[in-house]
């Protein structure tokens, strides 16, 4: 139905005199009056049609209006219709509706009055249109986010390939080369070309986890240091300015071990602690605490420095970064993503940041998915 479309508008009333009375009253262009002359006739055009409004006669034979308003309140798709109650009883006589506390219900005391009635009928209709309009903006809103996605992954995907030609230029030349200004140039170019595939690669998750609906995981089984160690080692090696401290803690028998995606998980770590380190005081580093608790390991990223306060309920969203950006900064996906793995392991992540306790990212990691 689109915004300017006719309204529909339900008339139930035994008496057909009264249905011919009401239609006249509500002649509008845009309108259009569905007439029913029993309850049972009004239940099957509900079922056909989607009507803004109902007015229902309360006394009819067989099924009165207030039966028929509880059928229509029982039922999903006519929950929320609107009831306009005609009836030639007193106002205590109104109570005698239970499904009363459902969506809006209003009433109208015989004789009718023409101005009132109009005047009701119309709100009724103006809230209709405006809830129709909202419904088709959100629909295209939504549209409009799929598209977007869609054309990130596509892009995402399709870059990869001329950047891996680059690459490979890098790498054949950087064989050739032996001039140490040359080989500035090439190294430059190959942390740049590393960078950008980096960024491609968080897109393409991006749009992944949005399109499909969340990040896939495949589980083996491998014990945590496994992976983290070498995620650790890589750190250290592009971060020789800083401190990087890691303590296991105990674990049992069974170290550290369980069900996991050690690729996905390394990103969890790569991207934890290389913030921890980009972000931290130099000071104090990056900390890192990993221990087994039960069917659970728990990560703790701890550095000194504080996450700025308007940044912290958003932290987790896509494209959020701290104020002061410089060239060489990351997309702000790191975090989202991060997120978003460890929800694919069924796990939890927070974070606790305070200027006096600096900041700690805790993670806890089913070791298996629950069954
Ligand atoms: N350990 C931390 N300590 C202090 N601030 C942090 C920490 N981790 C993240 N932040 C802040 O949160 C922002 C978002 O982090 P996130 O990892 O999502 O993106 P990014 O590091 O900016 O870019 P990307 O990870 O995509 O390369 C960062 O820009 C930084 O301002
Ligand atoms: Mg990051």
């Amino acid at each position: 139905m689109t915004a300017n479309a006719r309204v529909k508008v339900l008339l139930v009333d035994d008496v057909e005199e009264n249905l011919r009375v009401l239609e006249a009253l509500l002649d509008r262009d845009d309108i259009e009056p569905l007439r029913a002359i029993s309850g049972r006739e009004a239940l099957e055009l509900l079922l056909v049609h989607d009507v803004a409004l109902a007015l229902l006669d309360v006394q009819m034979p067989e099924m009165d209006g207030f039966e028929l308003a509880e059928l229509m309140r029982g039922t999903e798709r006519t929950r929320h219709v609107p009831i306009i109650f005609l009836t030639a009883g007193t106002r205590e006589h109104s109570r005698m509706f239970r499904g009363y506390d459902v969506g809006a219900v209003d009433f109208l005391f015989k004789p009718i009055d023409a101005a009132m009635l109009r005047h009701k009928v119309n709100v009724f209709v103006q809230l209709h249109k405006q809830q129709v309009e909202r419904d088709q903006l959100a629909a295209e809103l939504r549209e409009m986010l799929r598209l977007n996605e869609m054309f990130v992954a596509a892009v995402s995907h399709d870059l990869r390939s001329p950047l891996g030609t680059v690459l490979t230029g890098v790498h054949l030349l950087e064989s050739d080369v032996t001039d140490p200004g040359p080989r500035r140039i090439l190294a430059r170019m190959r942390s740049g070309v590393d960078r950008m595939k980096g960024m491609l690669d968080q897109l393409n998750d991006l749009a992944r986890a949005r399109l499909g609906g969340g990040i896939v995981v495949e589980r083996s089984p491998a014990s945590f240091r496994s992976f983290a160690d070498k995620v650790f080692e890589d750190l250290r090696v592009a971060h020789p300015d800083r401190t990087l401290a890691v303590k296991y803690g105990d674990d049992g028998g069974a170290p550290l071990a369980g069900k996991w995606d050690a690729q996905r998980l390394s990103q969890v770590v790569a991207n934890l602690v290389g913030n921890a380190l980009i972000y931290g005081t130099q000071e104090q580093g990056a900390e890192v605490r990993v221990w087994g608790e039960g069917s659970k390991v728990i990560v703790e990223v701890h550095n000194g420095g504080v996450i700025p306060e308007a940044l912290r309920p958003h932290i987790f969203d896509p494209f959020r970064r701290g104020a002061q950006r410089q060239a060489g900064d990351g997309l702000g996906l790191g975090l989202y993503i991060v997120r978003q793995i460890v929800i694919a392991h069924d796990g939890t992540i927070d974070v606790n940041s305070t200027p006096e306790a600096g900041t700690t990212f805790r993670v806890e990691l089913p070791r298996e998915s629950p069954a």
